[in-house]
């Protein structure tokens, strides 16, 4: 049986500390040493993500620190010499999976006591998880965190010369690294981090401990990667953090995110989008930016979580439901075509019936183009889950299929009323089955099937809608 090295172990107390210094970037210079060329030679890697855009874009620089030093991507799972499971804490369902998947690939080790499999991501920034993994889960040869994927490499080299299970995972405040090598999934549309971590501790919310502190990446060194995809075709931008309007906050320079949405939009990108903005501190200056620029998209994703006061207190939101349809009122007054999306959960501990009432009252207020619909979960650590909870599971799933079809009502009045319009689609692909079929976003961020010729990937067309469905809308091509 290996050894295991536990060089750090995740803490939550730790992951919950906060203090003010201000974070300033790393300029870090990836260097491969000859042990680790020579171990990447004729080897090959497979990444699984799971989770949020946060995580594609670990999994996109994974690749690249992979890339970099000579490792080949598999073309699946099962031929990768170097397996990596790039994981989410947010729901158990979500830690379900990967426990199902660390199972199954206990059959490539027999297969292959050469092939080394590591789990990354949220999941193992908590520690009950971790020591779950080393006591039970052999098989797995690497555990490192969200904080230290630009230390990959050296822990790679560990595992393969020394032959030991390395558990790397530490809880920090975190830093901010870049000059990172990354190798980006899409050719036309690319996710940016304009921020890391999270300060907003909602109550039920796993996101603060695994991801560390809020803190910014500079305005210049942001601009700087927009503008090399600008320079290589890409058509999309979007901007990522877990609360992109407190952008700039903690650099003390007066960076705003409405800045930073002006600055990205005068590179001449076609379309900007930005993921996830809290409706807590979104500012009017904000929307002005939105409303008066073309190539920011028309589609906000503005998580609500409950339409209920006391549960919106309890959950640590920070605004009202009153607070939230103001601010509402005002987009839709203010940006043209606006599509508004959400999350929302149910079943927070001591919901009442009457208190879900009023989260259908918000979706049928707001009328929603689409929305993330959750059953609550609760996370080992978090406020909430200390909460005693008296709402049966039964109850929780009968409140998720009534809001279920509140919020599917509502999506398809809105798809149905893009029939007869005609939408800019950036088409990302053809179909599978029929390389004529073409499905791409419009900027209200609806998916358009239409027919059309496979040289128009990449490119913006436009397309008049004939048919809705409820997740898509189908049309025609027409001629500019
Ligand atoms: N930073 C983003 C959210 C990231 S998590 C934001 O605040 O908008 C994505 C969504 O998962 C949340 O909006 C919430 O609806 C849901 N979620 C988070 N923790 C959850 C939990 N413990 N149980 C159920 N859903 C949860
Ligand atoms: Fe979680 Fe709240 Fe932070 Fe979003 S804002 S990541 S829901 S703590
Ligand atoms: Fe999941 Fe972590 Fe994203 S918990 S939702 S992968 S920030």
């Amino acid at each position: 049986m290996a050894q295991c090295k536990v060089v750090h172990k995740p803490e939550m107390k730790e992951a919950a500390r906060r203090n003010k210094d201000v974070i300033n970037a790393t300029y870090k210079n990836l260097v491969v040493s000859d042990k680790m060329k020579d171990i990447a030679k004729n080897r090959t890697y497979f990444i699984r993500t799971y989770g949020c855009q946060a995580n594609i874009r670990d999994e996109e620089t994974i690749a690249g620190i992979l890339e970099y030093a000579g490792f080949k991507k598999a073309n699946q799972i099962q031929d990768a010499n170097v397996v990596i499971l790039n994981t989410c804490a947010v729901r158990e369902n979500a830690e379900d999976k990967v426990f199902g998947e660390i199972g199954a690939l206990k059959s490539l080790k027999t297969k292959d006591s050469d092939c080394v499999i590591a789990i990354c991501g949220c999941m193992i920034q908590q520690k009950h998880i971790v020591d779950i993994i080393q006591d039970k889960y052999r098989q797995v040869d690497l555990l490192f965190g969200t904080h230290n994927i630009d230390n990959l490499l050296n822990l790679l080299e560990e595992v393969y010369e020394k032959k030991v299970r390395v558990i790397d995972v530490e809880s920090k405040m975190g830093e901010v690294i870049e000059n990172m090598p990354s190798l980006r999934l899409e050719k036309y549309k690319a996710f940016v981090n304009i921020m890391y971590g999270c300060d907003k501790f909602c109550t039920y919310c796993i996101v603060p401990y695994t991801r560390g502190k809020e803190r910014s990446r500079k305005m210049e060194d942001i601009l700087k990667e927009c503008e090399d995809l600008v320079n290589k075709g890409y058509q999309e931008i979007t901007l990522l953090g877990q609360n992109v309007n407190a952008y700039g906050k903690d650099l003390h320079d007066g960076s705003s995110f409405a800045q930073l949405m002006e600055n990205v939009t005068k590179l001449g990108i076609s379309r900007l989008r930005f993921t996830t903005s809290h409706p807590w501190d979104f500012t009017d200056e904000m929307i002005d930016i939105i409303a008066k620029y073309d190539n920011i998209m028309p589609a906000i994703h503005l998580p609500v979580q409950s339409g209920n006061d006391e549960i919106l207190r309890l959950m640590g939101r920070r605004y009202t439901s009153k607070q939230y349809k103001e601010l509402v009122d005002k987009m839709k007054a203010k940006i043209p075509n606006l599509a508004l999306t959400t999350d929302i959960i149910v079943g927070f501990p001591n919901e009442t019936y009457e208190q879900f009432q009023d989260t259908l009252k918000m979706v049928e207020y707001v009328q929603y183009d689409g929305a993330f619909t959750f059953i609550y979960s609760p996370r080992v650590g978090t406020p909430a889950a200390k909460m005693n909870d008296n709402v049966t599971d039964e109850e929780k799933h009968k409140r998720f299929d009534e809001l279920v079809k509140v919020v599917e009502k509502y999506a398809t009045i809105k798809a149905n009323a893009l029939v007869g319009k005609t939408l800019k689609v950036l088409v990302d692909g053809a179909s599978k089955k029929n390389k004529n079929v073409l499905s791409g976003y419009s900027e209200e961020n609806k998916l358009v099937h239409f027919v059309g010729d496979p040289s128009l990937v990449g490119k913006i067309v436009k397309v008049k809608i004939k048919e809705s469905h409820l997740y898509s809308v189908i049309g025609d091509l027409v001629d500019d």
